[in-house]
């Protein structure tokens, strides 16, 4: 199995109350944390980390929010890191988390379908794009 890295994000409903938590799960999980840093992302900036998603009903309101605090932004390592940090956070939508899979990060510390704690890379190109776009 090939390392990887994968750009994490706490998002504003779990940062900063729960980063603490989150931080103790990865390390648990055994990743290596490259990178990290608090991150206040504009509209802009955050418009093209979600560029693929333009035109979906969720696209305003997700950008808005997620430019509208500070979020915690982490570089991740580990073997199959895109998966692995994937499978850690569960489920996209909270609530289905919490039935599923309630041991995961969106179960603990997520609000609902819309708002989820957290973001991971889907692939090992995204995770590129997005740790430049976050991390330079
Ligand atoms: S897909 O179809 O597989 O690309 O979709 P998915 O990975 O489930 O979701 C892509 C990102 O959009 C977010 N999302 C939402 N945000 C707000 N409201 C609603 N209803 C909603 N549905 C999906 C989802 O959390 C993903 O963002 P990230 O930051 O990657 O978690």
């Amino acid at each position: 199995m090939a390392i990887e890295r994968t750009l994490a994000l706490i998002k504003p409903d779990a940062y900063p109350q729960h980063k603490d938590a989150v931080l103790a799960r990865i390390r648990e999980a055994g990743f290596t944390v490259v990178q990290e840093k608090e991150v206040h992302l504009t509209r802009e900036v955050t418009e093209r980390f979600y560029e693929e998603h333009r035109g979906r009903s969720f696209y305003e309101d997700l950008t808005v929010w997620i430019s509208s605090k500070p979020i915690y932004a982490l570089v991740l390592e580990k073997e199959d890191a895109v998966k692995e940090w994937r499978n850690l956070l569960g489920p996209t939508n909270s609530e289905k988390a919490r039935a599923e899979a309630p041991e995961t990060i969106r179960a603990l510390f997520g609000t609902d379908g819309s708002k989820n704690a957290g973001h991971g890379s889907d692939s090992v190109a995204s995770a590129e794009r997005e740790i430049l776009i976050i991390f330079g």
